[in-house]
């Protein structure tokens, strides 16, 4: 990889003010991983005589094509993808007993967890998902040999072994010690690989699975080091129902993470669907992040999160695909699902007399980037274009070989090709995917990576 890499044409992407900003005729300079100059394209003479660079350090776009910031998936388990667009007959409780834990605990057999892992990263990288949160299983040598794929690929991950101590089989559950202590080295060894763009995750599985004894501890263990956690919170009813039963001391369920001190700026919940008023306080409060998970909610018929209400008191939401419970591994379909759904309380607000707006195409693709980076603590890091942050990004062909959809001269400019190619498009137009800089994928095929200081 040059060190230094210059690409000129349009990009897109949102800030926090406005949910789609196109920057025309623009050039971006990055240097090594970060992005130092964004410019308009009369300047790249300068630019590149004050950065000394040869001319054939520009990547010039075609007309068609345009550049948007890397989707970023806040919640996916990679153990689940062997099953992903199988087993929709059931709700989440018994999807999870029929189909998910007998699929996690094959992931102590490493040959088969190096399989999966590795044909999950890659599918999720060649679907433009530059960043992902996973959720691994309750394996520690399989959930570090994950983070060690995810390297290969050159993906960046939050990535957690998961805790599981109570109501499950007996062939995938671990005692209090043995979870806590997984997670100690989990933490350790992720860290001793001092990859940068790989963070270990606190992952309880969801308050259904672990003691509270469980949850304090690795509690503990994310305040020590400094670490995100991720876990479940109110994605179905039976499942809500289940929690007063198994926690009958706390308020709520959001309380359940609350009191083992699991409510942090760097939480993902994901689902988050049947949350009281009080919920809503206490998660805004502690600055924790939504990971919206539409295909998920509607397949295994867990319910329609209302995300008008919770963007509108400013709570951080980000997308996810939560394979296997969602069926599609591409953030695309989760930008579309969430229309559809956001689409769904319009209509029923309308029957109702009631108002709504519905979210737009440009508010979602900001969900899909931005959103998702602050969901995971790395909003300063990527998510958009800005001089400092890293450059995570996809140069998107609208008119490729093959294309999924097609253009006309009544496609006036790159805000409709966006928009179709959000609703239309697919893998085949994701001509390249840039993690930190370094291509990763290139038309359609994996680029295989040297060591990283190369
Ligand atoms: N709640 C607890 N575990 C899971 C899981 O694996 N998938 C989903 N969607 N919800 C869960
Ligand atoms: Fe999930």
């Amino acid at each position: 990889m040059a060190s230094t890499q210059v690409f000129c044409g349009t990009f897109i992407h949102s800030t926090d003010k406005d949910p789609l900003i196109i920057l025309e005729n623009t050039i971006i300079g990055v240097q090594r991983d970060t992005i130092i100059f964004i410019d308009n394209e009369d300047k790249i003479r300068d630019r590149l005589e004050e950065y000394q660079l040869p001319n054939n350090v520009v990547k010039y776009l075609t007309s068609g094509q345009f550049i948007i910031p890397g989707f970023v998936d806040t919640h996916a388990h990679a153990s689940q993808y062997t099953f992903c667009g199988k087993g929709m007959d059931k709700g989440l409780l018994d999807w999870l007993d029929c189909y998910t834990f007998p699929t996690e605990a094959r992931f102590k057999d490493t040959e088969f967890a190096r399989d999966v892992y590795s044909k999950v990263v890659d599918r999720f990288l060649k679907n433009g998902t530059t960043t992902a949160s996973y959720y691994a299983t309750i394996h520690t040598d399989t959930s570090i040999l994950l983070c060690k794929i995810i390297e290969k690929y050159g993906q960046r991950a939050l990535v957690g072994k998961v805790n599981v101590d109570m109501e499950a089989p007996e062939y995938y559950i671990e005692d209090t010690t043995e979870s806590v202590a997984g997670t100690e080295a989990f933490v350790k060894a992720v860290t001793e690989l001092e990859n940068p763009l790989i963070t270990p995750c606190v992952t309880p599985r969801f308050a259904v699975s672990c003691s509270e004894e469980l949850l304090k501890k690795v509690g503990q263990i994310a305040e020590q080091f400094q670490l995100p956690i991720q876990t479940h919170l109110s994605e179905c009813r039976p499942e809500c129902n289940v929690i007063t039963s198994v926690h009958p001391k706390r308020l709520n369920y959001t309380d359940v993470y609350n009191h083992a001190g699991l409510l942090t700026n760097r939480t993902i919940l994901a689902h988050s669907i049947y949350l009281c008023d009080e919920e809503i306080e206490v998660i805004k409060l502690k600055g924790c992040g939504i990971s919206h998970c539409p295909n998920s909610n509607l397949t295994l018929r867990s319910g329609l999160l209302n995300t008008r209400t919770l963007l509108d008191k400013n709570i951080k939401i980000g997308l996810g695909t939560d394979i296997a419970g969602g069926y599609s591994p591409s953030m695309l379909n989760a930008i579309r699902q969430t229309i559809q759904i956001s689409n769904t309380h319009a209509i029923l607000a309308e029957k109702d007399g009631e108002k709504y707006k519905p979210l737009s195409f440009k508010e979602v693709f900001r969900l899909a980037t931005l959103g998702g980076s602050q969901v995971l603590g790395l909003g300063k890091v990527i998510g958009n274009f800005e001089i400092g942050k890293q450059f995570d990004a996809l140069i998107i062909d609208p008119q490729c070989t093959n294309s999924a959809f097609d253009i006309f001269d009544t496609d006036e400019n790159k805000e409709d090709f966006l928009e179709k190619f959000l609703f239309m498009g697919d893998d085949r137009n994701i001509k390249s995917v840039y993690v930190a800089g370094r291509c990763v994928y290139e038309a359609g095929k994996r680029v295989v990576l040297s060591h990283r200081d190369s």
